[in-house]
């Protein structure tokens, strides 16, 4: 009996470790939810629709769900806390426009992608337009993004300015405190789709992105199902109508990519 407080240690300390360990395919099967993080303010991927949360990524994660016969249960966070949870078991999937990167990939287990896109420039000045010509001007990008980090490398940029949010950083734009800002190419599109008359022009694209959701690192069984429910989610005719709704174009990966 003299063991017993070492094997309760022992014991106790593995249920803190396995604790702490991503819920597998089948556990997540026998629970019958998916718990779903995202950040909701990132329209139109993720967004809040007064209380409502929506959105395209929202949409699609809810269509892979019901193909994975599961129920999604979603949780809503900042941009950069969402893949440090994967690990922690604090949700089983963080879908939030990530692109899929070599960095990432060292911390997370990501599936196929369920859209392609890219960083673009915009700006209040027809002339920015180039990579090259953001050289000597104040830049925004939302904190954690890969924007963040490529524009980090252009040469020549005068500061590199971080937003918790990318509405933020659009802000910071709209009321001149920066000269331009890098967001995904559809938002981008959608703005000036919507403000025809703010003043805000599109420049080119600075980063070119495969956007996937995130399971915890080794998570395949996890990561496989869910790519495969995209799949059919993209076969049956059901991503494209969500596509058409929110882009008017469908923005799927082409083929090979
Ligand atoms: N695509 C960019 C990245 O991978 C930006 C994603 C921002 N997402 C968001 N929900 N704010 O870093």
């Amino acid at each position: 009996m003299k063991f017993l407080p070492i094997v309760t240690f022992a014991v106790a300390l593995c249920v803190a470790a396995s604790a702490a360990q991503a819920r597998p395919l089948e556990a997540v099967r026998q629970d019958g939810t998916l718990r779903i993080a995202t950040e909701g303010h990132y329209a139109p991927f993720n967004f809040f629709q007064g209380k409502q949360l929506t959105g395209f990524e929202v949409e699609i994660a809810e269509l892979v769900a019901q193909k994975m016969g599961l129920k999604p249960e979603w949780k809503t966070l900042s941009f950069d806390a969402l893949l440090t949870g994967l690990q922690q078991d604090r949700w089983d999937v963080a879908i939030a426009s990530h692109a899929i990167t070599a960095e990432r990939a060292k911390a997370v287990t990501f599936a196929a992608p369920h859209y392609c896109s890219g960083g673009t420039i915009v700006s209040m000045a027809p002339k920015l337009r180039r990579a090259s010509d953001l050289a000597g001007k104040v830049v925004a990008v939302q904190t954690g993004t890969t924007y963040a980090a490529e524009v980090q490398r252009l040469p020549g940029v005068r500061a590199v300015k971080n937003f918790p949010s990318d509405t933020d950083a659009r802000s910071a734009l709209v009321s001149k405190r920066v000269d331009a800002m890098v967001t995904d190419r559809f938002i981008a599109k959608e703005l000036l789709r919507k403000s025809p008359q703010a003043g805000f022009h599109m420049g080119e694209m600075v980063t070119v992105e495969r956007i996937a959701a995130a399971m915890a690192l080794g998570n395949t069984g996890l990561a496989d199902a869910w790519s495969q429910a995209l799949q059919a989610v993209m076969a049956d005719g059901s991503y494209a109508k969500v596509a058409q709704k929110y882009f008017q174009e469908d923005i799927r990966c082409p083929a090979g990519r």
